[in-house]
């Protein structure tokens, strides 16, 4: 396969980093755009600081890639933030704050991304959705909505970009990265696991494999759609699961 150039959004840390991991241990050159480099030496590829929220600076740092590397190839909007609180405790500054970075952040980087892409007549846009883009979850209302917002988006952007431009979402389910870490207690965290039929939480890497996966030739055929990502979590829906302690059996 040749070296591919591969954007990813927040990829100093968790899902993100794990994934620009995975492409540059592939030998894809990788740019990061996040507000803050990698900790230690922890980051793969190039590193570029961008506010995914601010669309000139991401168009121009698109335009920089493809001019710097001849190509945007695959561009992974990962970026994104969650905050746990009631749907009567948010307020209109953090609900736009989050909707900014997780719904307009995405759109932002595919479109800059696309631009170059059409006109290439290839590439891929993938975007780290989420499974409350597909259920409900209570205290995350506007995190719920940007997720399936971004299903959305893939959805349409399958049929306006289709047949050179493919579009993928990876949907993880709770994956144990600084951001749930800090979320939760260790007693929360339990708590969850036992609600996974997996009976744990996912490894970045994991999910890192299906941005690989859907970014590969072997993914041609696929556009539109998630890879759901949970160690079984929705299968049974989230309603069902509640009160049954997976992997009990094993006890
Ligand atoms: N951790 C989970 O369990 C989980 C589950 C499902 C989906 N997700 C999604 O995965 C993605 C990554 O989450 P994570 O858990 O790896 O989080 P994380 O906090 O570990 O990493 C997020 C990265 O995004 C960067 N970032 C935040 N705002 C930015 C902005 N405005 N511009 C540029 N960069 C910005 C941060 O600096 C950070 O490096 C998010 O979209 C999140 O919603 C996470």
């Amino acid at each position: 396969m040749h070296k591919r150039t591969v954007v990813v959004t927040g990829a100093s840390s968790g899902i993100g980093l794990a994934t620009a991991q995975r492409f540059a241990s592939a030998g894809d050159q990788v740019v990061n755009f996040d507000l803050r480099p990698p900790a230690g030496d922890a980051g793969a590829g190039e590193w570029v600081e961008v506010d995914v929220t601010d669309w000139a600076a991401v168009g121009a740092a698109v335009d920089r890639v493809a001019e710097t590397h001849g190509s945007v190839d695959v561009a992974i909007a990962n970026a994104g933030i969650s905050l746990r609180r009631t749907f009567l405790e948010m307020t209109e500054k953090d609900v736009r704050a989050l909707l900014d970075i997780n719904l307009m952040g995405v759109i932002g980087l595919w479109q800059a991304a696309a631009r170059h892409m059409v006109a290439a007549r290839s590439g891929v846009l993938l975007a780290t959705a989420s499974t409350n883009g597909s259920a409900g979850y209570p205290y995350y209302a506007d995190y719920n909505a940007s997720k399936a917002a971004v299903l959305a988006l893939a959805r349409t952007l399958a049929l306006e970009l289709s047949p050179h431009v493919r579009t993928a979402c990876v949907s993880p389910g709770y994956v144990m990265t600084p951001m749930q870490r800090a979320e939760y207690t260790d007693e929360m965290l339990a708590e969850v696991n036992a609600r996974i039929p997996a009976g744990r939480h996912a490894d970045p890497a994991e999910i890192a494999e299906a941005f690989h996966f859907l970014a590969s030739p072997q993914a041609r055929f696929i556009t539109g759609q998630q890879l759901i990502v949970d160690g079984g979590e929705l299968a049974g829906g989230t309603a069902s699961s509640h009160g049954v302690v997976f992997g009990s059996q094993d006890q």
